[in-house]
C-alpha cells in the first residue's frame, strides 16, 4: 500500500515534470488595456501564457496610452524593466531600441518563420530596426470608424446616417431629442484621432500620405485641408456637450443612446460586445466615416526589455510565440475588436463590422499609422494643436490651418 502510494506520487511527479516547461517564470506585462472589452481580451493572453506553465503578472496602467507610455519608458530607462510591454506599432520604442535596452527577437522570428505569416508585412517592418526584429505585432487596429447608436437616431426620428455629411445634417434633430450628437472623451489623443480620421476620410490615402508621410507643407496649406478643419469645426460643435473623459465612457454614451455617435478605433467593438449589443441591429459602424473605405494598419505590439534573469528571458520567448500562435490570435482579436496579424487563421466568428474591416484589408485599402510615419516629437506638436483647436471654440479654421502648415513644414 505504502509502496503503491509512493509509486503513484512518483508517477504524478513525472507527469508534472512532463508538462512543465523547461523553465517557468513570473513575467510582468505592462499595457493600457483597462476598459471592459480590453480586459476581456488581455485575459486571453494571460490564459494562454499561464497554460505554458509560466505566469502572467498583469501590469495594467489605467488612463490611456498617453499616461502609460512615459511610465513604461521611465521604468525601462531607469533600470526597473518589466518582462514585456505594449506599445503601438511604429516608432514609439525606437529610442529604447537604439539605446540597446530592448531584446533582439530576430533568431526566434527566423526560427518560427514570422515573415511568412505576418500580414501585412509592414507590421513586422515596424518592429525592425537595422535589419533586426524587436517586437511582436499582436493585432491590426484601425482608427477610421464612426460608431452610431441606432436607438438614438430612431428616437430623433431620422434614419441612421450612411456617411459623415448625413451625420452632420442629422445633428440638429439629435439635439432636439436631447441627444448629444457626438461623444468624445476629453483626453487629447481622442481629438487627435478624430482629426486623423477626418484627414483620411476627406482627403483619401494620398492626402494622408502627403501630410504624415511626405510632410508636404504646400498640401497642408491647400483647400483639402481647409475642408478638414471646417469639418473638425462641425465635430467640435456637435461634441460641445460631451463630458466623457475616457474613450470607453464616450462609447458607453453611444451604447446607451445618450449620444448619437463616436469617432473611435475598432477597439470600441469590445465595449459593444461586453454590453451584449449586436452590430447592424443595435449599432452601425461606418469605416472611413462612410466616405472613403480605408483603414489603418496600426495596432499594438509587445516589446521585451533586455533582462539579466535567464529564466525570465526564456519566458519572454515563450510569451512572444504564444501571442502569435493561431488559437491565441483568434481568441484575443475576437474580444479586442481588432484583426489578427496572421492571414492564415479562421475568423468565422467575426461580427459584421470586423468583416467590413477584413474586406477592406483584403482589398489593400490600407494606410500605415501616423506613428509609423512621423517621429513622436513632431506628432506630439501636431496633436497638441488639434487638441487646442477642439477645445477652443474661438480658434478659427484659418488660424488653425496656418499653425498646422508650420508644424508640418518642421516635422520629421
Ligand atoms: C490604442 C491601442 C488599442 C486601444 C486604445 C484605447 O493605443 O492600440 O489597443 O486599446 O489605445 O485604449
Amino acid at each position: 500500500m505504502r509502496y503503491g502510494l509512493h509509486r503513484a506520487a512518483l508517477a504524478a511527479g513525472a507527469a508534472l515534470f512532463a508538462i512543465a516547461p523547461a523553465s517557468a517564470a513570473d513575467l510582468e506585462v505592462t499595457h493600457w488595456w483597462t476598459s471592459g472589452g480590453e480586459a476581456a481580451a488581455v485575459a486571453e493572453f494571460a490564459k494562454a501564457f499561464d497554460a505554458t506553465g509560466n505566469h502572467w503578472v498583469d501590469g495594467a496602467i489605467a488612463g490611456s496610452g498617453g499616461t502609460a507610455r512615459p511610465i513604461m519608458i521611465s521604468r525601462i530607462t531607469g533600470g526597473d524593466p518589466m518582462g514585456a510591454t505594449q506599445f503601438n506599432h511604429g516608432r514609439q520604442a525606437e529610442e529604447l531600441v537604439q539605446a540597446g535596452l530592448m531584446r533582439d527577437l530576430t533568431d526566434l522570428a527566423t526560427k518560427e518563420g514570422w515573415k511568412d505569416f505576418i500580414k501585412p508585412s509592414s507590421l513586422l517592418d515596424s518592429c525592425t530596426l537595422d535589419g533586426k526584429i524587436y517586437c511582436v505585432p499582436v493585432n491590426i487596429h484601425s482608427q477610421q470608424w464612426l460608431w452610431l447608436s441606432n436607438a438614438a437616431f430612431a428616437k430623433a426620428g431620422v434614419p441612421v446616417p450612411k456617411n459623415w455629411d448625413e451625420y452632420v445634417a442629422a445633428a440638429p434633430a439629435l439635439e432636439k431629442a436631447g441627444i448629444i450628437p457626438l461623444a468624445i472623451g476629453q483626453q487629447s489623443w481622442q481629438t487627435t484621432l478624430a482629426f486623423q480620421v477626418l484627414v483620411t476620410a476627406l482627403t483619401g490615402k494620398e492626402g494622408y500620405q502627403k501630410i504624415f508621410g511626405d510632410k508636404d507643407a504646400e498640401f497642408a496649406a491647400g483647400p483639402e485641408i481647409t475642408k478638414v478643419f471646417a469639418q473638425a469645426d462641425n465635430a467640435r460643435k456637435m461634441a460641445a456637450k460631451s463630458t466623457a473623459q475616457e474613450w470607453n465612457q464616450a462609447t458607453a454614451m453611444v451604447i446607451s443612446g445618450q449620444a448619437g455617435g463616436q469617432i473611435m478605433g475598432d477597439w470600441a467593438q469590445g465595449e459593444f460586445q461586453v454590453a451584449g449589443q449586436v452590430a447592424g441591429k443595435d449599432y452601425t459602424c461606418l469605416p472611413g466615416l462612410g466616405v472613403n473605405d480605408i483603414i489603418q494598419t496600426g495596432g499594438d505590439a509587445f516589446y521585451f526589455p533586455l533582462l539579466k534573469d535567464e529564466e525570465k528571458s526564456k519566458a519572454q520567448e515563450v510569451l512572444a510565440s504564444t501571442m502569435l500562435s493561431k488559437p491565441t490570435q483568434v481568441a484575443f482579436n475576437l474580444k479586442k475588436g481588432s484583426l489578427p496579424v496572421r492571414g492564415d487563421v479562421d475568423l468565422n466568428a467575426a461580427n459584421d463590422c470586423m468583416k467590413k474591416g477584413l474586406e477592406i484589408l483584403a482589398k489593400g485599402n490600407v494606410i500605415p499609422a501616423p506613428d509609423q510615419l512621423m517621429s513622436a516629437d513632431s506628432l506630439t506638436r501636431i496633436n497638441d494643436l488639434f487638441a487646442e483647436f477642439f477645445n477652443t471654440p474661438t480658434m478659427t479654421v484659418e488660424d488653425a490651418q496656418k499653425r498646422f502648415v508650420d508644424l508640418v513644414a518642421a516635422a520629421d
